[in-house]
């Protein structure tokens, strides 16, 4: 795998560099086109985004990755209870369908769990594909026991401990507890409306 541990490194085989920095209110337009070109048109409909409804990501824990002016890549990381354990969701995650297999992806991802080590969070659960996840650490050694609101594939709920024991005892539904996301403000809502009609 080639995926890169500076977030502002030079990509292998000579493509352009990238750089990974917080998300911004302005990425909203580019980042909800990334992620419909990503996950379709139905990707409201998933059961992660049932930890997403009206709440705002965790501080600090929401990123893009730009190149050369572009919004090339997106993951946020967001609070919630793990049966009673407080833990962070991961997703989604993107990057550009003509920017995958350069190691973006894998930057992104490290560089949003050493923010969330940082911040002194101990546990990042996430719904998606073992084979690519397991490079970070994720498994479903510890997710056995818990569940999430609708349907999901027992296979793909796994977990990371940034803390050793931080999923100890993790047992019942996945439920949200962040903040709130805040209201946009109207002139910028009716914008996003026309332009981007759905959250992601
Ligand atoms: C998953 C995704 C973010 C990876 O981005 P990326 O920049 O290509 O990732 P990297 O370059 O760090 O890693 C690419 C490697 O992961 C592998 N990979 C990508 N998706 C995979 C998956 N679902 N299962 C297993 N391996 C996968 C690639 O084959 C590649 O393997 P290689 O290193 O042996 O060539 C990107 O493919 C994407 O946006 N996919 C659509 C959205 C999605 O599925 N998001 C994840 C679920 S939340």
């Amino acid at each position: 795998m080639k995926a890169l541990r500076n977030s502002h490194g030079v990509l292998p085989t000579g493509a352009a560099s990238f750089a990974i920095r917080s998300e911004r209110a302005s990425d909203v337009v580019a980042r909800e086109a990334l992620l419909d070109a990503s996950f379709g048109d139905n990707r409201q409909m998933r059961t992660c985004q049932r930890l997403r409804d009206g709440q705002a990501p965790a501080q600090g824990l929401a990123f893009s990755v730009v190149r050369e002016g572009r919004l090339i890549g997106t993951v946020r990381l967001w609070h919630v209870s793990a049966g009673g354990v407080p833990a962070l969701v991961l997703g989604p995650l993107a990057v550009d369908p003509s920017c995958r297999k350069l190691g973006i992806g894998g930057a992104l991802v490290q560089r949003a769990l050493a923010a969330a080590k940082a911040r002194g969070h101990g546990a990042v659960l996430l719904l998606g594909d073992a084979p690519y996840y397991a490079r970070f650490g994720f498994s479903a050694l510890k997710t056995g026991e818990l569940s999430l609101p609708g349907p999901f594939e027992r296979d793909r709920l796994l977990g990371l401990e940034l803390r050793a024991g931080a999923l100890d005892g993790a047992w019942g539904m996945i439920v949200p507890t962040g903040a709130a996301a805040p209201q946009a403000k109207p002139r910028f809502a009716a914008r996003s409306r026309k332009l981007a009609p759905r959250a992601a």
